[in-house]
């Protein structure tokens, strides 16, 4: 089956990569992964991003972002959950604590 790769548009995508723009990174978390907009455009406008850990709740959200990001997987953890527990998330990829975040 192929995955849809866009089922909406990301909203805020300019406010986002403004409030960020002189922020150095080295993790992110983004708490709503969804199919990886938001994800994608950080990742590019950050090339400095080490671990950029996407969460998301539904399982299909997270298998549109993992086509939709290939090419940054490296940099990826894929962590399927609700962001309230984003402080066992982060333990368990081994990060104490993360440069930036959001949850749109
Ligand atoms: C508007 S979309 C996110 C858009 C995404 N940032 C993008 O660029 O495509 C909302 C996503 O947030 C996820 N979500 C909503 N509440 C959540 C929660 N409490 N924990 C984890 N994921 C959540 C939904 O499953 C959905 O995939």
């Amino acid at each position: 089956m192929t995955l849809q790769k866009a089922p909406h548009i990301p909203v805020m995508m300019d406010e986002m990569l403004e409030y960020f723009a002189d922020v150095s990174i080295k993790v992110f978390f983004d708490g709503t992964l969804g199919a990886g907009g938001h994800a994608k455009a950080m990742l590019e406008a950050h090339p400095e991003i080490e671990m950029y850990i996407g969460c998301d709740q539904d399982p299909m959200a997270l298998a549109i972002a993992k086509e939709n990001l290939s090419a940054f997987e490296h940099k990826i953890k894929f962590i399927h959950g609700n962001f309230l527990n984003l402080d066992q998330m982060i333990a368990s990829v081994g990060v104490k604590q993360v440069d930036g975040f959001f949850l749109i």
